[in-house]
């Protein structure tokens, strides 16, 4: 706990409190596929951040009445387990999840190919299991990855992460203290082109910090996509065809 007149620092010897240089991201971790009723899932770490994303559709739209006929709607609904939190959160959705989940719907609509799927819905569930700033971001980045492995067609994935200010410094990817004390927080999304689908700033900067805070988390955000890219690539080539029809056991040619 630290007292009304002691000031705490948030760099020491030039890294951050876990460590971290300025320009580092916390340590990711992602499993895709994690969920057997969804038609996609994704379980995500982001530093202490813990979210599972789920993927259903396309399908029917229900109600009807939300049904467009040239394209699918995209409906996402983020949600904080009410143990994700120091202090418990009030189960259900709040002002700031129905913020939350607008904003990630629209960082990834742009790229979903909607057209394909007349009168159609995707659906995409994203659940916080432990936060520590930077929830939306994971929760965007697994969200990708679920539509990803439903085989929802898309142009590109989208990765996003936030850039902030503490103690006057532009850092990456801000944890949880960083956040609550720090003097702004800019959170992006954005596909492997650099085209931005996401960007909201809290706090101040000046427009030279914020400029400096859009590179480092674009920076972030191609440290992801690599990341996601390559999970999906493992995971998708050791699901390889097989080569010949003697590799499938216990099957005749004709089954296969
Ligand atoms: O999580 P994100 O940074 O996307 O959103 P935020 O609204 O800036 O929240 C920052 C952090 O505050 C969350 O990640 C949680 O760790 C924490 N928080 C909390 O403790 N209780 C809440 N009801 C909401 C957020």
């Amino acid at each position: 706990m630290i007292g009304m007149d002691e000031k705490l620092s948030f760099f020491k010897n030039g890294v951050r409190l876990d460590g971290r240089r300025p320009d580092e991201l916390r340590p990711i971790k992602i499993e895709v596929g994690v969920l057997a009723r969804a038609d996609g899932s994704c379980y995500m770490e982001m530093g202490d951040n813990k979210v599972i994303a789920a993927v259903y559709g396309p399908r029917e739209v229900h109600p009807r009445h939300l049904q467009e006929a040239t394209r699918a709607i995209v409906r996402y609904r983020y949600n904080m387990a009410s143990f994700s939190v120091e202090e418990r959160k009030r189960p259900g959705p709040d002002r700031r999840s129905n913020e939350v989940s607008k904003v990630s719907r629209e960082a990834l609509e742009p790229v979903i190919l909607t057209s394909y799927f007349p009168k159609s819905v995707v659906d995409v569930f994203v659940e916080v299991l432990q936060a520590d700033a930077g929830t939306r971001t994971a929760g965007i980045n697994a969200a990708s990855v679920a539509l990803a492995d439903a085989g929802i067609p898309m142009k590109s994935l989208i990765s996003s992460c936030a850039a902030g200010k503490v103690d006057g410094e532009i850092v990456l990817d801000p944890m949880k203290i960083e956040d609550n004390l720090g003097e702004a927080d800019v959170p992006i999304a954005m596909t492997p082109n650099g085209d931005i689908t996401l960007l909201q700033m809290d706090g101040r900067l000046t427009p030279e910090e914020f400029r400096k805070a859009l590179t480092m988390a674009k920076a972030g955000c191609e440290q992801i996509y690599e990341i996601q890219r390559k999970v999906l690539v493992d995971r998708y080539s050791s699901m390889d065809e097989p080569e010949s029809c003697d590799e499938v056991e216990g099957l005749s040619e004709e089954e296969i």
